[in-house]
């Protein structure tokens, strides 16, 4: 690129020099190369420019002459590939710009508020989650005491039972034989009153004692329903077994949920992330101080001039082709002085420009709340511990093990609260 900077430069230089050339007719030959050496210095001299140079001295000398025409040519030549390098470099300058363009809308494509559903949701979910699992404590509770009144009437029923048993008993073998030589039954009297006092009484409290155990039988098997319903067991299908079962099941999807969109709240904020650092990297890269918006319109400028410059040389070999010599060279040399260039193809495109180019600032996602992972101390401590211990610790001891068990998709492995 420097090499065409400095041919299309030289160019330029070297146009001027031959419209002085022409003013002043008396300057030499080797004075005028020595001005162009002069005025080129500093730049590295392209071999072409020295063609150029060479070709140029040789115009001088052959103008008149039957050689000319060749010179002319040879010159226009290269005049005409030095145009198309600054052409094809216009266009480099134009498609740098454009991918630094396209660079910096790029960015936008990192980040997609509406694709993260959750955003919004983890502060309203995790209360709903705490009032659930409080919900979930209660009917721990209420389960806990059924069955320890259950307890207390599996033993009651026992004790009950064995008093009946106790009482349940045929007399002894050979209770109602009367032992006519026994001193008890000598007389009917006595026999008689061996049963009154062995009876009287008994009626009446085997019934109490079957009555106390039919009821103790009752009063479990009720309890035992309530606390599991009909089938007795303790497998989550019956009474308070079932209500605490199904509020845990549910309680663990809110979690599940609310973990998730923790998650995607950390997915937001690492999209965001990303976005924010794309988009001030590019378009510092794009707007700063000689970056690429910058650079291209300077260097569209540069272009430009340069192209006036072979214009204008250009102008002044065909003025040579035309009269070869004379009064009427003269003055078409002299005219060449206000020939422009067709600037159409050095108009730069500049893509911020265009309406409705410029994406929207959406760096202001980085505002949004930070987010701790599922799964870490912090998180579990703001949206478990604090909120479900309320006023009663009692309530945290009951659901911290299902809790404290990660169960969204981006767990991190870490200790409990
Ligand atoms: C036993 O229960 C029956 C029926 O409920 C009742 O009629 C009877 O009086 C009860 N007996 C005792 C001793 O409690
Ligand atoms: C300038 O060049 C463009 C193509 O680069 C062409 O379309 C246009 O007609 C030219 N204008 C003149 C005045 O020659």
């Amino acid at each position: 690129m420097q090499t065409y900077l400095s041919l299309g430069r030289c160019a330029a230089v070297l146009a001027a020099f031959v419209l002085a050339a022409e003013a002043a007719k008396a300057t030499s030959l080797s004075s005028r190369a020595s001005v162009l050496r002069a005025l080129s210095a500093g730049d590295k001299l392209p071999v072409s420019l020295e063609n150029i140079e060479t070709a140029l001295l040789a115009l001088e000398k052959q103008r008149g002459t039957p050689g000319l025409t060749n010179t002319v040519t040879e010159i226009h030549k290269m005049v005409t590939h030095m145009e198309s390098m600054v052409q094809q470099q216009a266009k480099l300058t134009q498609q740098t710009l454009d991918q630094a363009w396209s660079d910096f809308t790029g960015c936008q494509g990192l980040y997609e508020a509406g694709s993260h559903s959750g955003l919004q949701s983890v502060d309203s979910l995790a209360k709903e989650h705490a009032a659930c699992r409080l919900e979930e404590s209660g009917l721990k509770i209420e389960l806990e005491a059924c069955e320890s009144e259950l307890t207390a009437r599996t033993s009651s029923e026992e004790q009950r039972k064995n008093e009946f048993d106790a009482l349940n008993k045929f007399p002894v073998a050979g209770f109602c034989s009367h032992r006519s030589s026994s001193q008890d039954y000598a007389t009917v009297r006595g026999y008689i009153k061996h049963f009154r006092d062995h009876f009287a009484s008994h009626l009446n409290s085997w019934e109490g004692a079957f009555n106390a155990s039919s009821t103790a039988a009752k009063m479990k098997l009720q309890k035992s329903r309530e606390c599991y319903g009909e089938d007795q067991k303790r497998d989550g299908k019956g009474g308070r077994d079932k209500a605490y079962e199904s509020k845990r099941l549910d309680c663990q999807k809110l979690q599940t949920k609310l973990e998730d969109a923790a998650c995607d709240r950390i997915a937001h904020r690492t999209d965001c992330v990303a976005y924010v650092m794309c988009y001030q990297s590019n378009y510092k890269a794009f707007f700063d101080a000689g970056q690429a918006k910058e650079t291209a319109l300077l260097q569209s400028q540069k272009q430009l001039t340069e192209y006036r410059g072979l214009g204008r040389i250009k102008c002044v070999l065909d003025s040579y082709s035309k009269y070869g010599d004379g009064d009427s060279l003269t003055q078409s040399i002299s005219d060449c002085q206000n020939v422009d260039a067709n600037q159409t193809f050095f108009q730069l495109a500049l893509p911020d420009q265009k309406k409705g180019a410029m994406p929207a600032d959406k760096t202001g996602c980085l505002s949004k709340d930070s987010a701790e992972k599922p799964g870490t101390q912090a998180f579990s401590q703001e949206m478990y511990k604090k909120l479900i211990e309320k006023d009663d610790a009692v309530h945290w001891t009951n659901v911290k093990e299902d809790v404290l068990n990660c169960k969204g998709r981006c767990c991190a492995v870490e200790a409990t609260v």
